[in-house]
């Protein structure tokens, strides 16, 4: 496990764009696998900078992403397509046709699963996968509990994480209650994974996830077990470690 030590936000958005340029100069037909939330939006930022100075080709590459949330449509403005393609997707050269997330708009969850866990197979796994970290140590939308799920699933969302989004919707009632997500094993299976941790509020899960012990009630730690780990925080975020 790597610690990338970052200044503040622009410095850790910057350095985590620089790692994930490397890789798609050195494998132009990568699979990334993306993530949501506030921390990523200035990584992808960068990338779209750089994109546009005629620095960066993403005409190769595919993506999958962590999660969407169920019931969304892609016009939703709170999907996370939507976000995707407000953020990268539409303002770089990636093929639409190779960028992939769960299908929100699928009720039968077991389908949704079945069909992205297909899709991930089919694009031969994940390359370099970005992550966030949630509060309560999630990653994608694999919430505390008492075991790690393999696979991509449908879960209920935490009371925590139902609040931390709420700020996204005009009510609580809005808020979706559950999520389609990729599981634990398919991210461990990612070649190499890039968390970025921007933020004071995340000092003590930082410390938690990555120097605790490894157990599903923080999925994070079980990243303290993948070879190829590089965690980029800002000061802030990493103010509880020495
Ligand atoms: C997003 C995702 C979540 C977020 C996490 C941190 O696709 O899967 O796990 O990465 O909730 O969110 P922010 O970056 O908003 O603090």
């Amino acid at each position: 496990m790597r610690i990338v030590r970052a200044k503040d936000y622009n410095d850790m958005s910057r350095k985590a764009a620089n790692i994930i340029s490397a890789q798609v100069i050195m494998k132009p037909d990568c699979v990334l696998g993306l993530a949501t939330g506030s921390t990523p939006i200035g990584t992808y930022a960068q990338l779209v900078e750089w994109y546009k100075k005629g620095d960066l080709d993403f005409s190769g590459i595919t993506t999958v992403n962590l999660d969407e949330y169920k019931g969304l449509t892609k016009d939703n403005d709170q999907s996370y397509y939507y976000f995707m393609n407000d953020n990268l997707f539409s303002k770089v050269n990636v093929n639409p046709e190779r960028t992939f997330l769960p299908d929100g708009t699928e009720p039968d969850s077991d389908k949704a699963c079945a069909d992205y866990n297909k899709i991930i197979a089919d694009v031969g796994g994940i390359d370099l996968q970005l992550l966030g970290l949630g509060h309560n140590g999630h990653i994608g939308f694999n919430e505390p509990a008492d075991t790690f799920e393999a696979e991509t699933h449908c879960v209920d969302l935490t009371e925590s994480t139902i609040k931390a989004n709420q700020r996204f919707f005009a009510s609580i009632d809005d808020v979706p209650k559950q999520a389609y997500t990729m599981g634990i094993k398919t991210i461990m299976q990612a070649k190499k994974v890039l968390v970025v941790v921007s933020g004071e509020d995340k000092a003590a899960i930082i410390k938690e996830a990555f120097f605790g012990p490894i157990t599903p009630r923080v999925q994070a730690s079980i990243l303290q077990l993948h070879s190829d780990v590089t965690i980029v925080a800002d000061e802030a975020a990493l103010s509880c470690l020495k």
